[in-house]
Order: structure tokens, then sequence, then C-alpha cells
């Protein structure tokens, strides 16, 4: 789960600079953006265009380029990245990283970084196992830079041995482990609810709402990037389903409510879901009929309340209950009175007053109720109130701890 993180991927010489492409493609399908930076001898391997082309971003390749530093300098593109992967790592890169030099951009970079570095080192089994590259090696590992592999086997050069380089997926997890294992939510569950909810009248018609589900996917996008194993409960939106998140797809109230229960126990839940208040009381099992009595009576039952339900439950309550609350006037009072009554520990108030512009628009004007009083939000888009939330959420439960 590599979502919103960016990764400076260098590039430096050797065969199995090929691989490069792969592990590109492997850190995107995770959801991390990539930029490149290509040696001189990793573009004897690969083209800048074909590394261009896979992380759809420009390559940087020279050091004294009049465009690339007017564009952006080399300390840019580290200020840029959340960390640095060196795949393939030379025996001379790791040389240049060990002995502090800059003669090249790549090298510069890695000098120039205050940014966890990766390496994956790759080359001739003689050249791995020589006193110099090992020495190289252990002082990086103790100045903190992270090595995966290199693997035994068969060499291009023809010998056999520990230098391949690891393979595109395990570097790939390497890195995934990297960032979940230094997240704030690592180890800790979350539970989201997001959409609309579909309350049936019969076989083919229904009752809903038009809640896009946008800020509740978001908010499980956020709790997942931050580490924690996130289980979005979704009623019928047109969203795709975020990577690195479980997602339970669901219908009704009833339904949601059910799969929040099984997806309990968790250290949070966000209630981010607009779920219909009421049902028709009993759904009719074939397709009502123009049977010219005029239009039918639906009897309507009440729906259960799935935030108020979460925030009661016994045993399995999560440690922090947080629900939604659209307002038109009195936007704090209303939520606090809400609050209370849900037996919630915050609840985003959601100013929806049309002078706002909120509803259908993309940004939210959030007041958080919480015991401690309210607090207001500036007017944000809905991921940044989804990422506000999460970093609330990453300091309280470690402070509750
Ligand atoms: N909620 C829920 N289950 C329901 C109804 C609401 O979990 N059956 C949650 C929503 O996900 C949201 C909060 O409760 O977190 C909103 O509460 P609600 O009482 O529906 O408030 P409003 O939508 O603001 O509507 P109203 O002011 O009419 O009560």
């Amino acid at each position: 789960m590599l979502h919103g993180k960016r990764i400076l991927l260098i590039v430096s010489g050797g065969i199995a600079a090929y691989k490069s492409l792969e592990l590109v493609r492997r850190l995107r399908e995770r959801g991390a953006a990539v930029r490149c930076v290509l040696t001189r001898g990793g573009s004897q391997f690969v083209t800048p265009l074909s590394l261009a082309a896979l992380s759809e971003d420009k390559v940087y390749t020279e050091l004294f380029s009049l465009t690339d530093e007017a564009e952006m300098g080399h300390i840019q593109l580290s200020r840029d990245a959340d960390l640095l992967i060196v795949a393939p790592a030379t025996a001379d890169i790791l040389a240049k990283m060990a002995h502090g030099q800059a003669d090249d951009l790549a090298s510069t970079v890695l000098l120039a970084t205050d940014k966890d570095v990766m390496v994956a080192p790759a080359m001739n089994v003689r050249m791995w196992e020589h006193a110099a590259t090992q020495a190289n090696l252990e002082t990086l590992r103790q100045r903190g830079v992270h090595v995966v592999g290199p693997e035994e086997g068969d060499m291009a050069c023809g010998e056999y041995g520990l230098g391949r380089l690891s393979e595109p997926d395990d570097i790939a997890d390497a890195v995934s482990n990297f960032f979940q294992s230094s997240a704030p939510l690592s180890g800790r569950r979350a539970l989201v609810t997001s959409g609309p909810t579909h309350e049936p009248i019969d076989p083919v018609r229904y009752i809903a709402n038009r809640s896009s589900g946008r800020q509740g996917h978001a908010i499980a996008v956020a709790l997942a990037s931050r580490g924690a194993a996130t289980t979005l409960i979704s009623g019928p939106t047109s969203l795709p389903d975020p990577p690195g998140v479980t997602v339970v797809r669901v219908e009704s109230a009833r339904d949601m409510l059910a799969a929040c229960e099984a997806a309990l126990p968790a250290d949070v839940a966000v209630c981010a879901a607009a779920v219909a208040d009421w049902r028709v009381a009993e759904m009719a099992s074939e397709k009502l009929k123009k049977n010219g009595a005029g239009p039918p009576a639906l009897e309507m039952a009440e729906n259960p309340d799935i935030l108020a339900s979460l925030a009661a439950a016994s045993n399995t309550r999560p440690g922090l209950v947080i629900g939604f609350a659209a307002e038109t006037e009195q936007v704090v009072e209303h939520a606090s009175a809400k609050r209370e009554r849900k037996g919630c520990d915050w609840i985003l108030a959601n100013d929806v007053s049309p002078e706002t512009g909120t509803f259908g628009g993309a940004d939210n004007t959030i007041h958080l109720v919480s015991a401690d009083g309210v607090e207001d939000w500036p007017r944000m888009t809905k991921a940044d109130v989804a990422n506000r939330l999460a970093d609330r959420i990453a300091k309280t439960l470690e402070t509750n701890e």
C-alpha cells in the first residue's frame, strides 16, 4: 500500500537495470508516484524514454542541465520524495555513497538528501564479496541505509553466487514494509462506512440518496496510507475500490450494520456513510404493478443507527468512534447534541448551508466537535479533510495508549 508515496528511483549501470522498468510498474501498481534518475552507466542498459513512459514523468540524467536546474534542482528532487531507492545499485555507486562523492546527478542527490535511502545491490559475485564493497555496505548500514538483497543465482557473467538484483516484487515488498513500519497507524485496525444505502421497495426499485462516497473513500485511503489495516464498508457508489483497503460492498443499512459488526474489532470507526434513516417495512417479493387502485402506500420502518450501535457495543466498541453531521444552521450546537445522542467520541460537523457550496462540491468546511470542545478547520478539499482527520486519529490513539 503505497498510496500517496513519492519515490525517487535511481537506476545505476548494470545488466540488471532492465528490471528497474518492472520495478517502476510494481511500485506504481501499489499507488506510489515514481520519478527516475538515470546514471550514465544506467542509460547503457535502459533508455530514458522507457523509464519516462512507465513512470509517466520526466527522467533526470544530467547534473548540469540548464533546464533541470532551472525547473528542478537536485535538492528539489530529494525534497519531493518520501524515499530514495537505488536499484540496481552497482559497487561503484555504493562506494560513492559510502565516501560522500558527488560527481554526477545520482551521487549528488544521494549526498544532498535527508530522506531515507534504500539500495538494492546488483553486481558480480566477486565484486560483491570484495572487502571494499562489504566495508562500504557496512558504512551505509550504520548510517541507516536500508539494503534489499542481493539474491543468489546464475549471473549474466556466467558465474554463480550472490549478486543478483532482488526481484522487483521483493523490492516493492521491502518498500511497502518500510512505509508500513514507519507508519503512525501501523498495527491499528480501522473501519470506515461510506456512500449511500439503497433500501429496496421491490426487486427493481429502491430508495436512495445522492451521497457520492468521496469523503468516506478518501478517509479509508488516508488511514490505510498511514498503516492501518482498513476495512471500507461502502454502499453503492461509482467510485473504484481504493487500493490497499479491504472493501465490502453492501446495499442496505441493515447489510451495512452486519458488515460493520463482522469487521470488528477495530481501533477506530469512522461513519461517513449517508445511511437511509428509513426503509420500506416489507419489501415486495414481486415488482409492484399498476393495478388501477392508485399509488401504493409504503409503510416505513426505522433503520438501525450504525454509528450509535458501534458506539454502544459493550465488548467490541472501537476505542475511537467518529461520525459526521450535515447541518445548515446552528452547526456546532446541533452537532454537539448529535454527539451526545449517538454516544460517539467525535462528530465532524459539516456546514452544508447553500452559501458554503459544500453539497456536490469538492470542498468541505468542518468543525470537529469532541468532549474537549470545538475545533474549526479552514475550508479544504475532501482529501485534505481525510488526511487531517487521519493525522488527528493517529495522534489521539497514540496519546490514549
Ligand atoms: N448514521 C448511521 N446510521 C444511520 C444514520 C446515520 O451510522 N442509520 C451516521 C452517519 O454515517 C453519520 C451520522 O450518523 O456519521 C449522521 O447522523 P444523522 O442522524 O443521520 O445526521 P444527519 O445526516 O446530520 O441528519 P439529521 O440532522 O436529520 O439527524
